[in-house]
């Protein structure tokens, strides 16, 4: 029988793409139910949590509003120093939150635990009305490439997270991200998410006073390709101090126009999304959570990097990072 029933079930066996659909409809199965099985769907998003007044806020905290102004892209060393305090800020967070991450919770009771540890910390969570975005933490899992919004989808056991985490502390932003299993997860998203760690690791040894940040995205593609893997264009890293996103373009492909050198003083992300498939993306209705085209898993890792004299100082990584192949752990 037709029906159009939300509560309609999947059968036990499912059909072939271009069989008709099992629920009737009379489409082919791929144009109809298989594009949302076995994919992450939207859930309800709560109320936005309040920050405590004796936390200092970013300027579009009340409003969403973003208005850039003119942030020079060589910083100061006081800058320079609140950088390595907020940089640690958000890499203790991250993997505490990493750590709390278990089949059955949902990933807004995630965001309610991650909001905490800011608050715990004297920090305000920039993505909080960042642009209007409602909650304290983005949450990516599987297809979803960036910016999903915790909402009451439950983690289920073999699932992969993404949780990207920025502190706003001292008057200036550190964010780093990381994706994490969720109970038992099938080798091949396991290589995935290492292969994306190590793309990371890559970038950062790239950044060399002197040179243009293309060498970044080289670095990243090549590692990236050479296991078969896309990596996403429509996001990338970016300069950070006391805005969350300034004008440095930090790309995770090998881009040539991205001509310029790299100064000591200079500080950005890089933060690069591999997937298991293609890198084209789709949005989702709530123009904020990024997808995969293809529906293959993706992955994520993010630093903040301080150029130095001589080489790159990772302002959120260090002891109490989470980075399993960081250099300081291997
Ligand atoms: N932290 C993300 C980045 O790496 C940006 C999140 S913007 C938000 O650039 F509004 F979604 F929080
Ligand atoms: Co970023
Ligand atoms: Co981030």
């Amino acid at each position: 029988m037709r029906t159009t029933s939300t509560a309609a079930t999947p059968p036990p066996t499912l059909p072939q793409a271009n069989d008709a659909c099992w629920c009737g409809s009379g489409r082919k199965y791929k144009r109809c139910h298989k594009r949302s099985e076995g994919r992450v769907l939207p859930g309800v998003v709560s109320p936005m949590r309040p920050v405590p007044a004796h936390i200092a806020r970013p300027p579009y905290a009340d409003t969403g509003e973003v208005t850039a102004w003119e942030e020079s892209r060589i910083k100061s060393p006081e800058i320079i120093e609140a950088m390595r305090h907020a940089g640690k800020v958000a890499a203790e967070i991250l993997r505490l939150s990493g750590a709390a991450v278990r089949p059955g919770m949902t990933t807004d009771e995630l965001d309610e635990y991650v909001h905490s540890l800011y608050v715990e910390r004297n920090s305000y969570p920039s993505p909080l009305n960042y642009h209007g975005y409602p909650k304290s933490v983005c949450t990516s899992v599987n297809e979803v490439i960036c910016h999903g919004i915790p909402d009451s989808r439950v983690l289920q056991d073999g699932d992969i997270i993404n949780l990207d985490v920025t502190a706003f502390i001292g008057g200036v932003h550190g964010d780093t991200n990381a994706t994490f299993c969720v109970g038992e997860v099938d080798p091949a998203s396991k290589k995935l998410i290492e292969v994306t760690e190590e793309c990371t690791w890559l970038g950062i040894e790239a950044v060399v006073p002197g040179k243009p940040l293309s060498d970044i995205g080289k670095a990243i593609e090549n590692h990236a390709k050479a296991h078969n893997y896309g990596v996403v264009r429509a996001f990338i890293g970016h300069g950070i101090g006391q805005q969350f996103h300034t004008d440095i373009q930090v790309y995770h492909y090998y881009e040539p126009r991205a001509s310029m050198i790299m100064r000591p003083g200079m500080t950005f992300t890089i933060e690069p999304m591999i997937t298991l498939g293609g890198w084209q993306h789709r949005m989702w209705d709530d123009d904020w959570t990024a997808v995969t085209a293809d529906g293959k898993w993706t992955a994520q890792y993010e630093h903040t990097v301080l150029v130095t004299e001589d080489g790159v100082e990772v302002l959120t990584g260090g002891e109490g990072a989470v980075s399993p192949c960081a250099p300081w752990n291997r």
